[in-house]
């Protein structure tokens, strides 16, 4: 008994002695990826490898602050290794149970002043996280002025990407390039010239997508973007990138006042392009629901008062002879919309201050979000809409005017809330990249950028507000998704893409490309939903001149098919997705059937075959009954894909009703045509998708008995 306990002693002595070993590894549960950390003479680097082939080479990891350093003299104090394998189910979203797999290790560092430091990295089977630890205690507040994680690419690849620091914030068609050739002049040559003045790094937005030459895909990202400023990636004309922190305009990159948690650095990793749009990394590595009661939040379809301003110019948003938002004409809308089931009517306009230059100094501060415009009788139509049975969406365009919009806010999801509107689409337009005015505690103007710390906590401030009015949010001109959609169900849909508004108002020449769908999935959509507003019928001749000059002006094409549009309900993902169109080119319309059809929330997601920029089909199965459907797109170049229907419930009859282009059919050539036809299958067919130039197909799997 003795000798036992001076052997136990011994063994405890000699774990306190050794030196932790220098590297570190870690792997994903199915093994295909591995992650190495590795101090190298004080200094911490990471490295990827996936199925044995090294995807990220040692790359750096690291923070500059104004108080302490961890950078460089960094030792490792202890490790700490953990292995969760669970589940949860969303309150809405592309499949109802997501997966939760992963291993994880945390690295404690000493540091030079006291604060504990720390690495946590997990590993899943779809790629891997990590992010920086820092405990405050009692220590003063900090600043950091730069993070200099680096993603090294091991090869030089092809990349999707579209330029940070540029003046339409994340609203651009995507430049594919090899990740050396990242930069604003190679943008300018290639998809269109970036005006405005170039300040700021050469950078990129997140998603940042690479196909590499033996097809593994990856796409760096970044998740539970809280308290921090947004992370692009700054391009040296090399494979390797660097994290890039969106400054305040005095230069400080994040302002900490209590124990830091940085947001996950994500790549998202796999085999193939079409198994990327099905990761859940970016979910998995954000917090729990935290909304108590979740009731409220109900997926749906909406109509709006929108495309007749942004599309055919017909209306306008502010007062005049055509001013859109007229209590009798909203009313049509609520006529419309109750008529087929339709969830909310959105209307634009309704509101005090869109006759003042409201756009894009944020110096136009008359907007109202609980007044409405005289000819919007708010109480009429709200009452009639509750006759109707269909609620409005509410509109909140704040011009980028942060402190107005504050000013209001517990008033305008007041004025929701009593009124029984419980989605709101709010806006930021802001022309320029450092553009948003703040008003700083020494009572001058500064101009902040829009992705930058500032605009992190205003558009939390919104969201956490909305959800105390049970309200949820389609925000256009937003932050980037970062996942944060499990932790605030009412965190609905955004924009923060190239969407349908560029057909509208753009000309022919410089709207959206028949590819740029084909993209989106790949890069943008890995994200978070998207509110990009598919369904619109009149492809050409839509657009007039002015809403005071109703000749239609011919340079104006949308580079879809009504097919294309309706396959885009499947491919893009949103819980709640706008029929863009003017109700009377649905009225009557046989593809209309669709819209109606499609259901916004899923219990299954599958991607059947994909290339970037090239074609994509999705098929997802309905949360509340056992039909499927199936969205299938290409870019410019007519195809066939064969499908097999094995994903379709065994032991169950369905009746395909295919929506698609005619033989003669695309984007240039009679786009507005569309066949229907029916075939009934079962989950042993296949079926050849035929897709037209630019255009698409969409079915609707019923069951039958
Ligand atoms: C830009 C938004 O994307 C669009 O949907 C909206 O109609 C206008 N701003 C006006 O708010
Ligand atoms: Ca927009």
């Amino acid at each position: 008994m003795k000798n036992m306990f001076f052997i136990a002693l011994l063994l405890v002595q000699y774990a306190c002695n050794v030196k932790l070993s220098d590297v570190h590894t870690l792997s994903s549960p199915d093994n295909s990826i591995d992650v190495t950390i590795e101090l190298k003479e004080g200094e911490l680097f990471y490295s990827v490898n996936k199925n044995n082939i090294q995807i990220i080479s040692p790359s750096k990891l690291g923070l500059v602050t104004n108080a302490f350093s961890f950078n460089s003299d960094i030792s490792l104090l202890s490790v700490k290794r953990k292995k969760s394998r669970s589940s949860w189910t969303q309150v809405w979203g592309e499949q109802e149970i997501v997966d939760d797999h992963h291993n994880e290790i945390f690295l404690q560092f000493a540091s030079t002043d006291r604060r504990k430091t720390g690495v946590r990295f997990k590993a899943f089977d779809d790629g891997i996280g990590f992010r920086y630890e820092i405990r405050k205690g009692s220590l003063p507040d900090y600043e950091i002025m730069d993070e200099l994680t680096e993603f090294n690419l091991s090869e030089d690849s092809p990349s999707w990407w579209i330029p940070a620091y540029a003046y339409r914030r994340y609203e651009f068609l995507y430049a594919n390039t090899l990740i050396s050739e990242i930069s604003r002049d190679t943008y300018s040559e290639l998809i269109e010239n970036l005006s405005g003045p170039r300040i700021g790094p050469e950078a990129v937005q997140t998603p940042f997508t690479i196909e590499r030459k033996d097809g593994i895909v990856l796409s760096i990202h970044e998740a539970n973007l809280t308290d921090y400023s947004s992370m692009t990636l700054k391009a040296n004309g090399t494979q390797n990138l660097e994290s890039d922190l969106v400054p305040w305009s005095n230069g400080v990159k994040v302002y900490v006042d209590s124990d830091l948690q940085t947001p996950w650095r994500t790549i998202m990793i796999a085999d193939k392009a079409s198994d990327l749009p099905l990761s859940t990394l970016t979910l998995n590595l954000n917090e729990p629901n935290r909304l108590k009661n979740t009731e409220w939040i109900k997926p749906g379809k909406y109509i709006g008062l929108w495309w007749e301003m942004i599309g055919t110019n017909q209306s306008t948003w502010g007062s005049g002879p055509n001013h859109g938002a007229k209590t009798d004409k909203v009313k049509e809308y609520i006529d419309f919309g109750s008529k087929y089931g339709f969830d909310g009517v959105l209307v634009e306009g309704w509101n005090l201050g869109w006759d003042e230059n409201w756009c894009c100094t944020g110096d136009g501060e008359e907007f109202s979000f609980y007044k409405s415009h005289p000819e919007f009788n708010s109480e009429e139509i709200n009452a009639y809409a509750k006759l109707k049975n269909i609620r409005l969406v509410g509109h909140h365009e704040t011009g980028s005017q942060i402190s107005n919009y504050e000013s209001q806010l517990e008033q305008a999801f007041q004025y929701c809330k009593s009124n029984g509107i419980r989605v709101v689409k709010t806006g930021y337009v802001n022309d320029g990249s450092q553009n948003i005015k703040r008003l700083g505690k020494d009572g001058k103007v500064y101009r902040e950028w829009h992705h930058g710390q500032f605009m992190v906590e205003h558009f939390r401030k919104v969201l956490e507000t909305a959800a105390r009015y049970q309200v949820g949010l389609v925000v256009h001109e937003p932050i980037k998704d970062t996942g944060l959609r499990r932790t605030f169900p009412n965190m609905l849909s955004r924009e923060g893409a190239k969407g349908q508004e560029f057909n509208g108002f753009m000309s022919t020449k410089d709207n959206n490309k028949p590819n740029h769908t084909t993209i989106l999935p790949f890069t943008r959509l890995l994200s978070s939903p998207m509110d990009y507003t598919p369904g619109i019928f009149k492809l050409t001749n839509y657009r007039y001149f002015a809403p005071d000059n109703r000749t239609v002006n011919p340079n104006h094409r949308i580079p879809s098919t009504i097919a294309k549009e309706l396959a885009l309900y499947v491919v893009i993902y949103a819980p709640v997705q706008m029929a863009a169109d003017l109700p009377t080119h649905y009225e009557g319309h046989p593809g209309f059937q669709f819209i109606l059809d499609v259901p916004t929330d899923w219990s299954k997601t599958k991607v059947l075959n994909g290339e970037i920029g090239k074609f994509i089909t999705v098929v997802r199965k309905d949360r509340s009954s056992s039909d499927w459907f199936l969205g299938s797109i290409t870019n410019e170049k007519d195809r066939t894909v064969n499908v097999s229907l094995s994903f379709l419930d065994k032991n169950q009859n369905y009746k395909a009703i295919i929506y698609t282009d005619p033989e003669d059919g695309g984007w240039l050539k009679n786009p507005e045509k569309l066949v229907i036809k029916e075939t009934n299958v079962t989950y042993v067919d296949e079926l050849d998708i035929n897709l037209a130039p630019g255009g698409g197909q969409a079915i609707h799997f019923k069951t039958i008995k």
